[in-house]
């Protein structure tokens, strides 16, 4: 609360601080539960989240962060991208000597460029492991089977992104590795050709291309991830929060717990019961008085599931985003730190590098190609993706939601483990066992 000046002159200066902090925090630091949940009610940022949240969804072992850190490294992408756009110019003619400007003449510009070059790679990984987070503990099952298909959207979206901000440097290696990612592209049937030629706005990459690349990754690809994370995060709320067993919403025998202020729960006129007076939670519902705010159906955490083993978000959640959020500046700092993102000689094209390589979560579908152009490039990922979608659909039993490498999901996790490390190998061979003209070469 705003205090009243004590009327000396000189007062006006020294309640001032308190006076703008108050002005900004109307309410104190909440002590009871009403004070808790009216916290995340009342405040702008917190009030997208739920009042109360599971104590299962809040086990670091349970979701290690994946989803959050992968939020956040969103976050830090778009703070530095808007910061490099203030000296980046998407021409042939200029963009290298920006790369060199940030590098040689702008204030902390080699590093502010390291932090999104860094946060890129970072986040195509961490998606990818938060999918596989959400896979083995069958969190994708109903009623969750659409927010895993916005899923599949984004992390198609964010591999994109990381795709189109390869080409704006405008050195060797990005003018390379985009000629080679968009001719895997034209190997698709009937299509392949037209959408190598939408994508560079001409027939090999130039201008246009830089252009074209340019505009996706600051403008397109940006503003629809926003859209798909806020539709993303909506969904975790009315699919009833996060996945968990079954047995986390067996009732809880009501004189194990916790004493509750009522006033919190319970709708206009309810008799209070006051945390100090320590009511058992049996007592404080018997005493609760319920106003019909609708007719609910379906799998709100709320339905049929009182009491529970939730707790306030304010602070318990809100202090696990803020330990996420600190690990993941303070990774993509320190890596900053120490690495620097690679710019190699200018734009050759009489030069091209021998193997010219495509980003490296690329270079499975590389490896595949030099197997089969079609298959390698198109056949095969088409497939994956569209398996990928259907996962949701095609699983139908309920069971071994909620925990890793649940006994019932065995055959699941072993299909989607196979998947996964076949994908990783091809990786590797790409990255470390392929030399020139693609030959086997041995990385030691
Ligand atoms: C930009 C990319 C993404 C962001 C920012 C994001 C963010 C999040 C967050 C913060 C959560 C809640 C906390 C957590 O589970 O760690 C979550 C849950 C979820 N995510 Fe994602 N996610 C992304 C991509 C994906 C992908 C690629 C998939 C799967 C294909 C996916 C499927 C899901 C599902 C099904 C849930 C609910 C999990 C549960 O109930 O246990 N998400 N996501």
């Amino acid at each position: 609360m705003s205090k009243q000046t004590s009327g000396r002159p000189w007062s006006v200066f020294s309640e001032l601080p308190a006076n703008i902090w108050h002005s900004i925090f109307r309410n104190p630091l909440p002590q009871s539960d009403l004070g808790r949940s009216s916290t995340s009610f009342t405040n702008f940022f917190l009030h997208i989240q739920p009042v109360k949240v599971h104590r299962h969804s809040l086990r670091l072992t349970y979701t290690w962060g994946l989803g959050l850190m992968a939020f956040f490294l969103f976050l830090i992408l778009a703070v530095t991208g808007v910061l490099l756009m203030f000296y980046y110019v998407p021409s042939t003619t200029q963009a290298y000597d920006r790369m060199l400007h940030l590098r040689g003449t702008v204030a902390f510009g080699i590093f502010l460029r390291n932090m999104h070059r860094w946060a890129a790679h970072g986040m195509v990984a961490v998606v990818f492991l938060h999918l596989c987070r959400v896979f083995l503990t069958g969190a994708y099952k109903k009623p969750r089977e659409f927010n895993w298909v916005i899923g599949v959207g984004l992390f198609l979206l964010t591999m994109f992104a990381s795709f189109t901000g390869y080409l704006l440097p405008w050195d060797q290696l990005a003018f390379w590795a985009i000629t080679v990612g968009t001719s895997i592209a034209s190997y698709a049937p009937v299509f392949g050709k037209d959408v190598k030629f939408l994508l560079l706005g001409d027939t090999s990459v130039g201008q246009e291309a830089l252009l074209r690349f340019y505009v996706l990754h600051v403008a397109v690809l940006p503003l629809l991830m926003s859209l798909l994370v806020a539709v993303h995060f909506w969904r975790v709320r009315k699919d009833g929060g996060l996945s968990r067993p079954a047995e986390e919403d067996e009732a809880f025998p009501m004189e194990e717990a916790e004493p509750v202020a009522v006033a919190a729960e319970a709708g206009t006129g309810a008799a209070v019961a006051s945390a100090s007076a320590k009511p058992t939670l049996k007592a404080a519902l018997e005493k609760k008085v319920y106003g019909i705010q609708g007719i609910v159906r379906g799998p709100f955490t709320k339905i049929g599931n009182v009491p529970d083993r939730s707790v306030f978000s304010w602070p318990n959640l809100v202090l696990a985003e803020v330990l996420v959020f600190l690990v993941t500046v303070a990774g993509v700092l320190i890596v900053s730190l120490y690495f620097n993102a690679p710019l190699e000689d200018p734009v050759n094209i009489m030069h091209p590098p021998n193997p010219a390589k495509a980003p490296w979560y690329f270079l499975g579908l590389q490896e595949m190609v030099s197997y089969s152009a079609f298959w390698g490039g198109v056949g095969i990922p088409t497939l994956e993706v569209i398996i990928l979608l259907l996962v949701p659909y095609l699983d139908r039993k309920p069971g071994g939601v909620g925990k890793w490498f649940a006994r019932e999901r065995l055959l699941a996790n072993s299909l989607f483990l196979t998947f996964v490390v076949v994908n990783i190998v091809l990786m590797v061979i790409g990255t470390f066992f392929r030399g020139p003209n693609w030959e086997f070469v041995s990385p030691w």
